[in-house]
């Protein structure tokens, strides 16, 4: 049985401007994932560096870093089963051409640019980029939700 996990995921500068913090929030919630960290804010390009430092050097790191401090984002932590794959599941490809229609990206999104979500990719970074974004007294840890025997055995 895979461990319980916590993942960060952010809805975007393009998803807050479009009205869908709702839809993103929605999808994770039906998907059967639990919230445990909520927060707005709007990132500083100290805070964009620390983020996306992994693509620091990339041709396109200077128009991510400009569009992330572009406006506020939502910043969650998700807990579950499997919670960062799922995630990664419940959002789709990176770029929007080739996501799965019923993922996110897939039904919300065009382009690679203006991906309307983030979601960590693995073990590692969900541990960095919770801990970037959230101190650990804001993030509800062990609250029951009544529903939980009836999405995991
Ligand atoms: P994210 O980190 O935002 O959840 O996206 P991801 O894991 O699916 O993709 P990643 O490789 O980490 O890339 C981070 C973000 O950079 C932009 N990007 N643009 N023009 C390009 O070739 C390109 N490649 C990546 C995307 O906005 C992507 O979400
Ligand atoms: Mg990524």
């Amino acid at each position: 049985m895979a461990e319980l996990e916590r993942t960060f995921v952010a809805v975007k500068p393009d998803g807050v401007q479009r009205g869908l913090v709702g839809e993103v929030i929605s999808r994770f919630e039906t998907r059967g994932l639990k919230l445990v960290g909520l927060k707005m804010l709007k990132v500083t390009p100290a805070l964009a560096e620390k983020h996306y430092g992994e693509h620091k050097g990339k041709p396109f790191y200077e128009g991510l870093v400009n569009f992330i401090t572009s406006g506020p984002v939502v910043a969650m932590v998700w807990e579950g089963k499997n919670a960062i794959a799922l995630s990664r599941n419940v959002i789709g490809a990176t770029n929007p051409g080739s996501a799965a229609p019923g993922t996110i990206r897939g039904d919300l999104c065009v382009d690679i640019g203006r991906n309307v979500v983030h979601g960590s990719d693995g073990p590692e970074s969900a541990v960095r980029e919770v801990s970037i974004f959230f101190h650990d007294g804001e993030i509800l840890k062990e609250w029951g939700r009544n529903v939980d025997s009836w999405v995991c055995e």
